[in-house]
């Protein structure tokens, strides 16, 4: 007999884009009603790149926690070419960040001060393993000559196999992650080498994106790759390895700039993330390695406690397309992807 709900404790969101100011104060409640806490991505302009702008962000997001919410913000600072060791020593010695985030310069959203060349960068790398500091990596070569589809199998060779010789106790989370090659490399590294891995990326593969005509909202980087590289995620997400944990990466953009000449990249799945991976789970018959994947693996990772409330989620009718979200006129359209999803939320607060 199939399942008909199921309880779960209370996940987090290791990997989450929240802006700031309208479109802030406009997806948090989605995020704050059901995760615990989120990594959240800095990538913010100008970018969060000290301890001061951090604790600046987080008092500003801390500000729209909805009442009742016990929602935790974990910060993260974002790598430039010219980030201090000793600012990461200190915002991390304080509490204030809980991981640095290495964009390679140009790869995707506010992405301009990012990274140009990772073998400059020994400083910053010899203090976060001095640290254990996590090192959260959007994981894509930035040569424009490699073809896109190929961008993460390149930089595994060309960045990450060297920086891990390097590194060997740096600890690194590959952020959403998109190919074979991806969990084929999480899965050979030891102990401090972790992913993540997205809702969307479960369930889309790089057709999707094109069916029946161009569908800007399926868009977003690392771009989905072949049927293939989605079954492999799907395997290594609910295989209950605990190297493989969920982070959304919901990244709002206005329809306006997703639907334009040059559309920006970015799902934004926050209020549907949790349905559409008991989805899959369900659809793989791994419920029962739900709870790791979403509630467990992460907060062991980053070495903090496990959340101890739950939420519940029961299978019923398909889930209709949420109405789109309205910022000030302008609208953020939620994820749903085509195929039916039919798990539903149903104690979203914690009483
Ligand atoms: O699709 C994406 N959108 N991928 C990223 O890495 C960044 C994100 C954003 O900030 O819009
Ligand atoms: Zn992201």
């Amino acid at each position: 007999m199939s399942l008909k709900s199921i309880s779960i404790p209370r996940p987090d969101d290791w990997h989450l884009h929240l802006r700031d100011d309208s479109i802030l104060a406009a997806v948090l409640p989605n995020t704050a009603r059901i995760f615990g806490r989120a990594i959240v991505m800095p990538n913010l302009r100008p970018a969060v790149c000290t301890a001061r702008a951090a604790v600046a962000y987080r008092s500003r997001i801390e500000a729209l926690i909805p009442e009742g919410s016990n929602f935790t913000p974990l910060m993260t600072a974002y790598l430039t070419d010219a980030t201090d060791p000793l600012e990461l020593r200190a915002g991390w010695n304080d509490g204030i960040f809980s991981a640095a985030k290495l964009y390679p310069a140009g790869a995707t959203t506010n992405a301009e001060d990012g990274i140009t060349d990772i073998l400059q960068l020994d400083n910053v790398f010899e203090m976060l393993q001095e640290l254990s500091m996590p090192l959260l990596i959007h994981g894509e070569t930035m040569n424009q000559q490699v073809d896109i589809f190929d961008r993460e199998a390149v930089f595994i060779e060309d960045t990450l196999l060297p920086l891990r010789q390097r590194y060997p106790a740096m600890r690194i989370i590959f952020e959403h992650i998109t190919t074979n090659e991806a969990v084929a490399f999480v899965e050979a590294a030891d102990e401090n080498v972790a992913a993540t891995i997205t809702p969307h990326h479960l369930m889309l593969n790089r057709n999707d994106i094109f069916k029946d005509g161009l569908r800007p909202h399926y868009y977003c980087l690392p771009v989905a790759k072949r049927e293939h590289h989605r079954r492999s995620l799907r395997v290594a997400a609910t295989s209950g390895n605990p190297k493989f944990f969920l982070g959304t990466d919901s990244a709002p953009h206005l329809t306006t700039d997703k639907e334009s000449d040059c559309g920006c990249a970015g799902v934004y799945n926050a209020a549907t993330a949790m349905s559409c991976y008991t989805q899959v789970f369900d659809e793989e018959q791994s419920l029962d390695k739900l709870a790791g994947f979403a509630s467990h693996h992460g907060p062991d990772f980053y070495h903090l406690p496990r959340n101890t409330e739950t939420i519940t989620l029961t299978r019923a009718g398909t889930l209709e397309q949420p109405p789109d979200i309205d910022i000030n006129g302008g609208k953020i359209r939620q994820f749903l992807p085509e195929t039916p999803v039919h798990w539903h939320l149903i104690h979203e607060q914690p009483q």
